[in-house]
């Protein structure tokens, strides 16, 4: 039994420094739900509700499924794509659903792609904790200037929103955990015990896991697509080349994390074996405390 204490953990009030991604089409109650009652923090993707109402609705339901800490997200798209694609939201968009989640009690909202400062600002007025998600060490820099109480930077080996200026998930957190004051949350890439305790090694102090739960019992992922991250090889050129070279574009599509996916396994048992895995090796090194406590680094 280990107690995992650190600042995200404690803003979260999770047992684990764990969250989960946000989550286009399948970001809803039933996959987030398990997701905290395993210890993480679940998440409701916001862009799946068409209106504040059913936002509303499916956050009730939420609370009628877990009675633990859950999040929303925000993902905002930047002027430029929604000026291509003629339609999106922007951050004004999702102004009276950031109200809708105040009220209903939720106490961490997540935004991310583009800035999000009026999000922020009310988020802090109700006294609720705000995480930007961004993909570079520049928007980073942004996103603490702006404000925010804990910075997501999202690895090169993920998926989501790509960025040409990426760097890998070693150099986001490494160099953010030296640039940065704000604490950081891992992304991209990580789907196994030793990448889980390798983020928190390089700085982070919680860990979000996007792809790598896609082929879990609870993911709302249709089945033709479990079994595609399950049976993917990560090393095929052209899959490597989706990743790394950015032909992945902004399509959502699984990362180099399902390279550490081989069965379809309940939410709670991939998080239990992120946390044992990573106590294991801890004990492995002659750490033989009960209590993980990144408090003061
Ligand atoms: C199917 C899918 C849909 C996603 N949709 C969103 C989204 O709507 N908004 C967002 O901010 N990130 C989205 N992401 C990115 C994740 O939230 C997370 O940042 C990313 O998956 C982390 O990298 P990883 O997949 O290597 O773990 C999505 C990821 C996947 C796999």
């Amino acid at each position: 039994m280990m107690i995992w204490k650190t600042k995200i953990s404690q803003m979260m009030g999770t047992k684990y420094p764990i969250i989960m991604g946000a989550f286009a089409v399948i970001g809803k109650a039933e996959f987030a739900a398990p997701f905290s009652e395993a210890g993480g923090l679940g998440i409701i993707t916001a862009l799946n509700y068409k209106n504040n109402d059913e936002f509303r609705e499916e956050l009730r339901k939420m609370k009628k499924l877990t009675d633990k800490p859950f999040g929303v997200n925000f993902s905002i798209m930047p002027p430029y794509f929604i000026e291509q694609r003629g339609r999106g939201r922007d951050e004004n968009f999702y102004l009276e659903f950031t109200d809708t989640a105040i009220e209903e009690g939720v106490k961490v909202c997540t935004t991310s792609a583009y800035q999000a400062p009026k999000i922020g600002k009310k988020l802090h007025d109700a006294g609720c904790y705000w995480f930007h998600k961004c993909t570079t060490m520049k928007h980073a820099i942004s996103a603490e200037n702006a404000g925010a109480d804990a910075i997501t930077i999202v690895g090169l080996e993920g998926t989501g929103f790509k960025n040409p200026n990426q760097n890998t998930t070693l150099i986001n957190m490494t160099m953010a955990k030296k640039m940065l004051k704000t604490p950081l949350i891992a992304a991209g890439g990580i789907g196994d015990a030793r990448g889980f305790l390798a983020a928190l090694a390089m700085g982070a102090d919680a860990v979000c896991f996007g792809s790598a739960i896609m082929a879990t019992t609870e993911s709302l992922a249709p089945r033709a697509w479990k079994k595609k991250c399950i049976e993917q090889d990560i090393f095929d050129e052209r899959f490597y080349k989706k990743i790394y070279h950015l032909t992945l574009k902004d399509s959502a599509i699984h990362s180099m994390a399902v390279g550490h996916c081989d069965e379809i396994v309940s939410i709670k048992e991939f998080i239990e074996d992120k946390v044992n895995g990573a106590i294991k090796i801890l004990n492995s090194w002659g750490f033989e405390g009960t209590e993980f406590n990144t408090l003061e680094k």
